[in-house]
């Protein structure tokens, strides 16, 4: 193998660009050509590449986003779009290309793999929704920035007496609201993988306003539906004053954490080094502090289970 093209796709995450930066430099020091594709899959096809040399990943590691850009695209899920993505590389002596993204990328990689380009994916999205790894790029920034923003708004609900709902990102998953919520010492956590009540939610609002607390925190994650919604069905019930807060793309940016700059770099390098070996369609990915890799295949087809011990524990504490 001569040359290899890396590519971000799907939703960005804080971390992604470390991620470039070891794949550029892990290939080049390796001897490979390292080509970028600019904006996914869709600058795969419209043949959107840049040649990376060391200085192109230069101060970058601490950057939020993704110095490539990123894109959903329609058009290479179809058959047409991927034997055109694979004349693109071809023509361009593309022999194997690192994906960094989320599940919807992989399944776009383990096509193009099908059909003779090797790839290997690299788990970059802040939801922490993917099967055979414990943690993806992204996800501990996220989660440090809702810590942050929600502990702000802590203060002002003290300050008020009152109820606060925080809705936070993850697609499907209640990583983030877990992970934040715990850390956060949020009242209650609402995630998609576990049923709520209202009547319990109300239950537990009036036990801690009777040993005299007047302000609460509740981080629902976005999978569970609209934290508007859950706002108004609460309110009817108990009448205190209640405040909303979508936190939205907040989420997506910022500078990595330390955790997410190691996990990245690790990765990176490591998907280069499995192109190197011949493997094809794997992803990396982290189990037990150690760097594995797995079928790709295999980890979009599994659904993710996000750690349920940490809601047990939430529920526990926040008594
Ligand atoms: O997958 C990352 C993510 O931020 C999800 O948490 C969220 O549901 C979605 O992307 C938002 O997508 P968009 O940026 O296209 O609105």
């Amino acid at each position: 193998m001569q040359t290899i093209g890396v590519l971000t796709s799907g939703g960005d995450a804080p971390g992604m660009n470390a991620a470039i930066r070891a794949v550029v430099r892990m290939g080049i020091y390796r001897g490979l050509k390292v080509v970028g594709i600019r904006k996914g899959y869709s600058g795969l096809l419209a043949g959107d590449f840049v040649d990376m040399d060391l200085g192109s990943v230069a101060d970058i590691i601490h950057r939020g986003g993704t110095i490539l850009q990123t894109a959903r695209c329609e058009a290479f899920k179809t058959e047409e779009g991927q034997r055109h993505a694979v004349e693109k590389l071809t023509a361009r002596g593309i022999e194997g290309v690192v994906v960094i993204g989320g599940d919807g990328s992989f399944r776009g990689a383990v096509e193009l793999a099908k059909r003779g380009i090797a790839t290997v994916g690299v788990p970059g999205t802040i939801d922490n929704d993917i099967a055979g790894t414990d943690t993806t790029i992204g996800f501990d920034t996220a989660v440090n920035t809702v810590i942050e923003a929600v502990d702000k708004i802590r203060d002002t609900a003290t300050s008020h007496e009152r109820t606060f709902l925080v809705e936070v990102m993850g697609r499907r998953a209640g990583d983030i609201a877990l992970s934040a919520g715990l850390a956060c010492g949020a009242e209650t956590i609402l995630i998609p993988e576990e049923e709520y009540s209202i009547d319990e939610i109300v239950e537990r609002l009036e036990r801690s306003f009777k040993r005299g607390k007047r302000h609460s925190i509740l981080v629902v994650a976005e999978g569970v539906g609209s934290a508007m919604a859950i706002a108004d069905k609460i309110r009817e019930r108990i009448g205190w004053e209640m405040r909303v807060t979508v936190l939205g793309h907040i989420q997506r940016g910022g500078s990595p954490t330390a955790a997410d700059r190691v996990l990245a770099s690790r990765m990176g390098a490591m998907a280069v080094e499995l192109l190197l070996q011949g493997h094809s369609a794997k992803m990396v990915g982290i189990q037990n502090r150690r760097l594995v890799a797995i079928d790709m295949e295999d980890a979009v087809a599994r659904p993710h289970r996000p750690d349920l011990g940490l809601f047990d524990l939430a529920r526990i504490l926040a008594i």
